[in-house]
Formats: structure tokens, C-alpha cells, sequence
């Protein structure tokens, strides 16, 4: 069953991935060496709570913080821990929040410092992949049209589209239907509709898409232990261009 909001819910999305956007800009700016991604995770929890939202992965299935924080080879679900961040490193951070009933959930990699150009591309193509799928975030257009482009972009750059992990539907729940993987066929599955709101996440690894976790039972990072980045924006459907609820 997929979720369609009406103005009142998407008014609710917009506080909420308004609060997941700025949290983004509150760690981003205080990434640099030496930080442990632990203070970070600090930093983007008073912020949340601050604004009268709750961190939505705090408990989450017992996933024990607020973000995720994951360094260089580490793709999604990176716990945060007293590990400092070096130069050269990059960070992928996961931001969720909620409020009022309605979430918000978005992600960016950042670099550390200064970093290689291998890494610095890879970071580019990953944002630019969930902006080439977004042309077909509209309504009428089918998902698979967003999911293949995400793919063909990723791979035609010569990198690995992670496959195990999923976008998702948002909204009262952080995960809703449909599920929304980074690959499959153009002009295929359900038809976007006005007032559907989605997660699309393209996670890309630098070699093999594979993956595998670590022994945390969270930690996921790239089977061959090359680079990954991750780029997730929650998108409001609508008659016309696609609104990106946490990007300002
Ligand atoms: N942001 C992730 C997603 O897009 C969820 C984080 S999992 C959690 O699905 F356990 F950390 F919450
Ligand atoms: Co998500």
C-alpha cells in the first residue's frame, strides 16, 4: 500500500526534512580531522532534539544512535564510536528525524580534509546519479524509470551500484512501501503519483558492488574494502517538478 499525503501530511514533511537538511549542515560543519564520528552523532542529536524532533534511528531495530557514520569502505550503518577522522578520509552521514508523526531521512558524503581525486569522483557521480533518476521522479513516470537510470548512470561511470540496500516510501513510518532499489528497468513497476513521498538512496562502491557486514551486526562496507559514497534526498511527488524535502 502506498501512502498518498494530502497537503496537511506534506506540510508535516516539510518541518521534518527541513530539520534532517539542517542537521546535515550541522555536521558538515564540523567535519574535519580529529573529530570521532561519537561527537558527531552528539552534535546532530541536540539539534534534532532542539528543534522539537526526535532522531528517528535511535532504537530503530536497537540501532544505538542518531546517525550513521560511515568511513571510507564502510557504506551505510556505520555506528558512531570514538574513531577520529583523518585527512583524506571520506564520511557518508545518515540523518532521519521526526516530528509530529512524519519523517524525514537524507544522507551526503563528505570529505575529510583533503582528499584523492579517485575519491572526489566518486562522491560526484553519486550525487549526479540520484539527480539523473530524479528527472523521473514525476508523476505518471514508472519507478523502475528512476532505479535503471540511477544504474546505467553508476555503472557507465565504472563503478558498483550496491544492490542489497534499498530506497524507500516516507512518511509516517520511515519505511514505507514501495521499495526503491538503485537498479532495474526503465519504463517498469508502479506509476509515481502527486502526493507519494520517497527516499531514493544510490550507495556506489569505487570497485564490485557487493557488500558484506561486519561483525557489530550493522556496519555494512564494501566486500572488496574499496571507497563508497551514499546520497539520499526524501522527494515529494508533484504535477510538476519533484520537491526535494530535505535539500535547501
Ligand atoms: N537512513 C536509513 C535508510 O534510509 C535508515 C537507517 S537504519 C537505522 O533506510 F537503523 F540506523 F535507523
Ligand atoms: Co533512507
Amino acid at each position: 500500500m502506498i501512502y498518498i499525503k494530502s497537503s496537511a501530511e506534506i506540510a508535516k514533511m516539510k518541518v521534518s526534512g527541513r530539520i534532517v537538511y539542517e542537521t546535515l549542515c550541522e555536521v558538515e560543519k564540523h567535519i574535519k580531522a580529529g573529530i570521532t564520528t561519537k561527537e558527531l552523532d552528539q552534535i546532530a542529536k541536540e539539534y534534532i532534539l532542539s528543534q522539537g524532533a526526535k532522531p528517528s534511528f535511535l532504537g530503530y531495530n536497537g540501532y544505538p544512535a542518531s546517525i550513521c557514520a560511515s568511513v571510507n569502505e564502510g557504506v551505510i550503518h556505520g555506528i558512531p564510536s570514538r574513531r577520529k577522522l583523518k585527512d583524506g578520509d571520506i564520511i557518508s552521514i545518515d540523518v532521519g528525524a521526526v516530528k509530529d508523526g512524519y519523517h524525514g531521512d537524507a544522507a551526503r558524503t563528505f570529505a575529510v580534509g583533503n582528499i584523492s581525486p579517485e575519491a572526489k569522483r566518486l562522491i560526484d557521480v553519486t550525487k549526479q546519479s540520484f539527480f539523473e533518476g530524479l528527472k523521473y521522479a514525476r508523476h505518471g513516470e514508472r519507478l523502475g524509470s528512476i532505479q535503471a537510470t540511477i544504474q546505467s548512470y553508476v555503472e557507465s561511470n565504472g563503478f558498483g551500484i550496491v544492490r542489497n540496500y534499498c530506497g524507500h516510501g516516507i512518511g509516517k513510518e520511515m519505511h514505507e512501501s514501495p521499495e526503491i532499489p538503485n537498479y532495474g528497468t526503465f519504463g517498469r513497476g508502479i506509476r509515481l503519483a502527486k502526493g507519494m513521498t520517497i527516499a531514493v538512496e544510490p550507495m556506489v562502491n569505487y570497485g564490485d558492488y557487493r557488500t558484506t557486514v561486519l561483525d557489530d551486526e550493522w556496519t555494512v562496507v564494501s566486500l572488496d574494502g574499496s571507497l563508497t559514497a551514499h546520497y539520499e534526498n526524501t522527494i515529494l511527488i508533484t504535477d510538476g517538478e519533484p520537491v526535494l524535502l530535505t535539500d535547501y
